[in-house]
């Protein structure tokens, strides 16, 4: 299905449809109930959708805490079959990450598992099934976990975005074949359908919004084109540029993030860009003009709290191998990393705590991969050498090799994997251990 066209449907007439996400400041421990759930994902009057969903949701509830504030979360499982959360860019305690097998017992159907850890980085991050991901996220399991600065900047609305396609039937159920080879041997399971669901619906013209736009989708990169407003971007994966920087080109590879701040200047319009007329994702319509906008310069973040890198104690290589007109590689699965597929009985590399490591990774494929690694953030080298951005998620183009550099501080036993999801599910992911 490469090049499987986004379909219009009726959403380049809808007007500013928002996604009421119900939001929870976490106080008290709180219910995550993971359930089978009822989406309008079309418009209005366009069918809807059999999802999975989370406390009645798809995508679920947005959670948001302090940063440094301890998130008591229990999960029970109601989807008719195993499941367990992953609390994404979060540098969580490893008992906390929910991968089955590595971190945890997979959460049989009618389970329950106690979540709690602290989130020590203020930012955007999100929460998704990590078990039969490749599936479950696509049938809805996941949801923004929001970490406010102390002193967040000033700002009107403070917006979450969460960007995702789907691949539906004219009548808006799901198609099935979750586990598709030809999906996962190219470049995923893309849907047919996409859309950025604002998490606020109206705004004024003057308004100053913190825009957080996350892609959960499985597969699909996101270009995004952004008209009616001004701004600049001041974070990446969660974690604050040193500077804010102008918005040149928008691209979110699956499970990165970006936070933006801007100034609205007319309606505000997420697009995707085609070779015909843009593809709009959603809007942020406008209602009246704010009579005493913020304005002014807008600064960094305040800087998060990380160990810069040191000395190289390691210098490590990864190869991604594979895949539809790929190399051939030693491993068993469609894809493979150092001619391995899927997880190895051995880590990828052990660390000590505290060890700077540079990985360098080599697309050695004919798709793009984003490569994750859990309970970290790690730069980017950049062509020059110099340390770059401060991520938990890479892209890296077909035939592209990027270096990053990570101190591993954070013990236990942490994947390392593309979240092209159906990658992952057919070999891209090994593991690290820090002692
Ligand atoms: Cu967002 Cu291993 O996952
Ligand atoms: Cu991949």
């Amino acid at each position: 299905m490469i090049g499987t066209p986004l379909t219009r449907r009726r959403l380049l007439t809808c007007g500013g449809a928002a996604l009421a996400l119900p939001r929870f400041a976490l106080a008290a421990p709180m219910v995550l109930r993971a359930e089978p759930v009822s989406a309008q994902i079309l418009l209005e009057g366009d069918g809807v959708t059999a999802m999975l969903g989370l406390n009645g949701t798809t995508p679920g509830p947005e959670l948001r805490v302090n940063q440094g504030a301890r998130l008591d979360l229990d999960f029970e499982n109601r989807i008719g079959a195993d499941s367990a959360l992953h609390w994404h860019g979060i540098r969580i305690d490893n008992a906390m990450d929910g991968v089955p097998g590595m971190t945890q017992d997979a959460v049989p159907d009618g389970g329950r598992f106690q979540y709690s850890f602290v989130a020590p980085d203020a930012g955007t991050f999100w929460y998704h099934s990590h078990s039969r991901s490749w599936e479950q996220v696509e049938q809805g399991l996941y949801g923004p976990l929001i970490v406010e600065e102390a002193n967040p900047p000033q700002v009107d609305h403070d917006v979450t975005v969460l960007i995702d396609d789907w691949r539906l039937e004219e009548d808006g159920t799901l198609m099935g074949g979750f586990g598709n080879m030809h999906d996962f041997a190219h470049a995923g399971r893309l849907g047919n359908f996409a859309r950025a669901m604002p998490s606020v619906a109206v705004v004024r013209r003057g308004d100053r919004l913190r825009l957080r736009l996350i892609n959960v989708a499985t597969a699909r990169v996101f270009p995004v084109t952004l008209s009616g407003a001004q701004g600049k971007v001041v974070a990446l994966d969660g974690m604050p540029l040193a500077a804010p920087r102008d918005i040149t080109e928008i691209v979110l590879a699956p499970a990165q993030r970006m936070d933006l701040i801007v100034d609205v200047t007319d309606t505000l319009r997420f697009d995707f860009p085609t070779r015909e007329e843009p593809y709009e994702l959603g809007r942020i319509g406008i209602a009246g003009e704010n009579p005493a906008p913020i304005g002014g310069e807008i600064s960094a973040l305040p800087e998060a709290n990380v160990t810069a890198p040191g000395a190289l104690d390691h210098d490590l290589v990864l190869t991604m191998e594979g895949g539809a007109m790929g190399g051939a590689h030693a491993g068993e699965g469609i894809w493979a990393l150092n001619g391995h597929s899927g997880l190895p009985d051995a880590p990828f590399a052990r660390f000590q705590r505290g060890e700077t490591a540079r990985i360098r990774l080599i697309n050695d494929t004919a798709f793009a991969h984003g490569m994750h690694l859990h309970g970290h953030h790690f730069h980017e080298v950049t062509t020059e050498g110099e340390i770059g951005d401060f991520r938990d998620t890479t892209l890296i183009n077909r035939g592209e090799t990027r270096d990053i550099l990570c101190v591993f501080d954070n013990p236990g036993k942490w994947l390392l994997h593309c979240h092209m999801l159906g990658h992952q599910a057919s070999g891209m992911k090994t593991w690290v251990e820090v002692m």
